[in-house]
């Protein structure tokens, strides 16, 4: 959800900062600009849609070696030419990732003072304040820090004063912003993708914070405007991981490194003994409760361990969506542990929920993907996914990831709790030993899903039921579906539908119908023959074969034992979902509307 690239250098910037943008697409966007020196003047090109629309406006060769860059996802306004990103008022040319909450106040401050605005972004009155307080206090640095006073919300801001062509400012709050260097120049960006490049060393801006970036140097000035150095963190990851390489969409490219994502995310914190989980997972032996808490796909993971921690470990688990959560009465005690899942590790709502939880004392855990991201380095323990740098917006392997550790967790607490008989303790680890070989099985037999995909895509609405462990799979699957294929695809649990929403079924109605749990498998059965009855075009998908015939198309999975089961039901749900988008043709990585990372509320 919107991204800056800034670039101050000794060579041509313009391809450096397009280029950036291209890394920074996967964030979602819906227009970009970009604002350079040249001449000594501050130039602004901005274009709606598409980062190629505005390739088409850009001069690579002119030779400016200053600029910011911004790919905006409308938050206030449309998406057009006018609220497109960097916003220009007197001085001051800004680019901003975040949401001002104040700007309606602050606006009619600035019109009373004489300040008209063209957009209806809160960003244009972040740059009419700079101005305005430039004006009073005639030095950028402490405009810069009077601003961020007088600001509320979120921002990470890229800024350029025509009063000093030579440096970028950078400011932030809430919303991440990183700073990087290499021999030809220094770079600020919202993320790491974008300087991948040209170095994979980077330093974090903390809150508040302010740099000042120009051709040789990166100067940080902390919240009372003092001078800091940081220390520069490295990525280790591969850069060929955020290249689509010969696959179609990232997506595709992301489903299938699966197995291999399980295994480094099993091999981080399992050795095949029990003695390794302790170590890694023995400080979660304290808390008696735990409060899950995410958005969307990251949520979803949240149920299925709720379903697994109770049944299998004896633990209550309540689980919420971030976005609620962080106005909700909590009834804590000394022994909560609130778990925040998340990929990126920058989702507001998350980093909320696990502030609101700071602040009442509570002891939080992070199981997050992206390393050194807020939600990491704010939570008291966290545990790393090993999913790599996803691109896709709609997660597949971020999600695999997150299952991963929360199965590892539950055979951790189920066995130290003695929920579990060593025999029942070794099937699950054999069952985690072969289980890549069986996603590998999985993702290999797409022409299956594939051939029911093209049955089913035209459909306008598509149903998903389950129950207990199963439902919750299927949250997911239809949330796999809608988000990229734009099919309106609901889950719910099997047993409810008669109360309602059976009144939907039509004739061919597909509905996807999930049973791995065996010992309610019965009751899910009864519930799909409802459907069939109704002439619903019923997808079968389940581990145990079925005794007789009550669908049209029977998705087999692989029988592992139910702690680790749901990873392997997602994976035809995914490339089902994949296909019927394609076949619709989605743009599958960059669906509409949606954004990678929400960094706003
Ligand atoms: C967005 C993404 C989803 C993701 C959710 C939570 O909506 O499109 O794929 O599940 O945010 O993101 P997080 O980074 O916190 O996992």
């Amino acid at each position: 959800m919107c991204g800056i690239v800034g670039f101050a250098g000794k060579t041509k910037c313009i391809p450096i900062i397009y280029s950036g943008l291209e890394a920074l697409e996967y964030r979602g966007y819906d227009s970009a600009g970009i604002a350079y020196i040249y001449n000594d003047k501050i130039n602004i090109i901005k274009e709606k849609g598409k980062l190629i629309n505005l390739k088409k406006k850009l001069d690579f060769d002119i030779n400016s070696t200053i600029a910011i860059g911004h790919t905006r996802w409308a938050t206030h306004g449309n998406a057009n030419i006018t609220n497109a990103h960097p916003h220009q008022v007197g001085k001051f040319t800004v680019v901003h990732n975040g949401i001002i909450e104040n700007y309606i106040e602050l606006k009619n401050k600035l019109s009373k003072k004489g300040y008209q605005f063209k957009s209806e972004t809160d960003t244009e009155v972040i740059s009419a304040l700079l101005d305005y307080n430039y004006k009073l206090e005639k030095d950028i640095l402490k405009a810069i820090d009077k601003t961020k006073k007088e600001l509320i919300g979120s921002f990470a801001l890229g800024i350029l004063c025509s009063d000093d062509i030579k440096d970028i400012y950078a400011l932030r709050y809430s919303s991440p912003l990183i700073l990087a260097s290499f021999t030809n120049g220094n770079f600020l960006a919202s993320d790491i993708p974008a300087i991948l490049n040209y170095t994979n060393k980077y330093i974090i801006l903390e809150n508040l914070e302010i740099a000042k970036i120009n051709k040789e140097t990166i100067t940080i000035y902390n919240k009372d405007l003092k001078e800091v150095k940081h220390s520069y963190h490295t990525y280790n990851g591969e850069k060929s991981n955020v290249q689509k390489n010969s696959y179609e969409h990232f997506m595709l490219k992301e489903i299938n490194e699966e197995d291999k994502v399980y295994k480094n995310t099993i091999n981080s914190y399992f050795d095949g003994t029990l003695k390794s989980l302790n170590e890694n997972f023995g400080f979660l032996k304290k808390y008696k409760k735990i409060d899950i808490v995410a958005c969307g796909s990251a949520y979803h993971t949240g149920v299925i361990a709720k379903s697994l921690l109770e049944n299998y470990a004896n633990i209550k688990v309540y689980t919420e969506v971030a976005s609620e959560y962080r106005y909700k009465k909590c009834f804590y005690d000394k022994d909560t542990l609130v778990i925040l899942v998340s990929q990126s590790g920058e989702t507001a709502d998350t980093l909320a929920a696990l502030r609101k939880a700071k602040n009442d004392k509570i002891k939080t855990l992070a199981i997050v993907n992206a390393i050194d991201s807020s939600i990491a380095r704010e939570a008291d323990y966290v545990l790393y996914t090993k999913a790599g740098p996803e691109i896709a917006v709609a997660t597949t392997k971020a999600y695999l990831a997150q299952l991963t550790v929360f199965s590892l967790i539950t055979l951790y607490l189920a066995y130290i709790n003695n929920q579990l008989s060593s025999k029942e303790i070794d099937n699950i680890i054999k069952d985690i030993i072969k289980l890549p070989r069986l996603i590998k099985k999985e993702i290999n037999n797409y022409q299956i899903y594939y051939n029911i995909a093209d049955k089913i895509y035209e459909n306008k609405q598509v149903f998903f039921i389950g129950r207990g462990l199963d439902y919750a799979n299927s949250l997911e699957g239809a949330l796999k579906l809608k988000e990229i294929s734009y099919i309106n695809s609901v889950a719910y649990q099997a047993g409810e539908l008669k109360h309602g929403t059976i009144s939907l079924i039509e004739n061919k109605t597909p509905v996807i119908a999930i049973a791995t749990d065996e010992v309610i498998i019965d009751k899910t059965i009864s519930n799909i023959k409802e459907v069939k009855a109704r002439n619903a075009y019923v997808i079968y998908v389940s581990s145990i074969n079925p005794k007789d015939i009550f669908y049209d198309d029977f998705i087999k999975i692989e029988k592992v034992h139910p702690i680790l089961q749901s990873i392997l039901t997602i994976i035809p749900l995914q490339l089902l979902a994949y296909k019927v988008a394609k076949n619709n043709k989605c743009d599958i990585d960059k669906p509409r509307n949606l954004a990678k990372s929400v960094t706003v509320e």
